[in-house]
């Protein structure tokens, strides 16, 4: 695929929406890169995913409504199971019809989101999460909900691009020296391999904090849409989750999460409460100054040096991304960025 371009989708696992917005015995329309979907709790709690347009006769089963896990389309009747099977269709006495079936996908709850997998093949493992809490039960805090004026790619560029963090954030030119590495054709690691400088109090501080350590500041990004960054002191690792998708013009909506593995014990919650503020705190101070740069760009690398490495690595790696060629539905085409 060609890098931001709006009109090719990377495989991968998507973000929907968070998991509290969707209410039990609800249905909700969803617009999911260029494919129109129906997002439904039913009454045994399980959130499904199918396509939105009836087999019957075309309407949105977002009008419709839930009934225990199944879903009625408001225009005919026509009752869809959990499993996406017609069980029901009233015109014809109540009976079922086993060829007629809508579309699921494939629908995975962590983190307090919903994730939805795109791709023409089989889902690859679990929803993103960085390596360091994959095997950990963990605690989310949902901190805000954004949207960009460029593509999913280009925002993620925010957490890489070494210089930026010098000249935007005031961070010192030697606190960060970012390696890459592409694990897989769908997951992108960024590390930072320098010490923290002491060239202020405050870096001596922090120095100070992480004794013989590195500074850690690690990303990895799947699919070119989420982005899983751990950072802090080695007792105290911080992260957080920013998840993008694209929107119809061709633009970014995406949710940051604070995340953190769970304490034991009665005091856990509180604990845990504590650190997802700490780093939904860490996230706030580097997502200030930032916005009016994600909100116009016109990226392009036209000019590279040196110091540019990052983006260029990471560029490359998208553009090795596979596609979910199937995913876009005709009936509803992705615009490209507008003029
Ligand atoms: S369009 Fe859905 S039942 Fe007729
Ligand atoms: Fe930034």
């Amino acid at each position: 695929m060609a890098f931001a371009d709006p009109a090719s989708i990377a495989e991968g696992w998507y973000w929907a929406a968070p998991s509290r917005d969707v209410r039990r015995g609800r249905v909700y329309a969803l617009d999911m890169l260029g494919r129109k979907l129906a997002l439904y709790r039913g009454a045994g709690g399980v959130a499904r995913c199918v396509d939105a347009y009836c087999p019957h006769m075309g309407a949105h089963l977002a009008l419709g409504r839930v009934e225990g896990d199944s879903l009625r389309c408001f225009f005919h009747g026509w009752r869809f199971d959990g499993e996406g099977g017609c069980a029901e269709i009233p015109a014809l006495g109540g009976a079922a019809r086993a060829d007629v079936r809508i579309a699921r996908h494939t629908l995975a709850e962590r983190d307090g989101l919903i994730w939805i997998w795109v791709g023409d093949r089989a889902p690859a493992g679990e929803p993103p999460v960085h390596e360091a809490l994959k095997d950990f039960e963990r605690r989310s805090l949902l901190v805000s909900r954004w949207r960009k004026g460029c593509h999913p790619n280009v925002v993620l560029i925010n957490a890489i691009d070494e210089q930026h963090f010098k000249t935007v954030h005031n961070v010192p030119g030697n606190a960060l020296i970012l390696s890459t590495q592409s694990l897989t054709p769908t997951h992108f690691r960024v590390e930072n391999t320098a010490a923290p400088p002491r060239s202020s109090w405050l870096w001596r501080i922090v120095s100070r904090v992480y004794g013989k350590d590195k500074l850690c500041y690690e990303i990895d990004y799947f699919s070119g849409a989420t982005g899983c960054v751990r950072f802090g002191p080695r007792w105290a690792r911080l992260h957080l989750l920013f998840a993008t998708r694209m929107t119809e013009d061709g633009g970014a909506q995406g949710v940051t999460l604070a995340l953190t593995p769970k304490s034991k014990g009665v005091f856990g919650p509180l604990i845990d409460a504590l650190w997802l503020r700490v780093a939904a705190l860490g996230g706030a101070y580097f997502a200030v100054g930032d916005t009016k740069v994600f909100n116009s760009i016109r990226f392009d690398l036209q000019t590279p040096i040196p110091a540019d490495r990052t983006v260029r690595a990471y560029v490359r790696h998208v553009e090795g991304q596979p596609l979910a060629g199937a995913w876009r539905d005709d009936r509803a085409p992705l615009k490209a960025v507008a003029e």
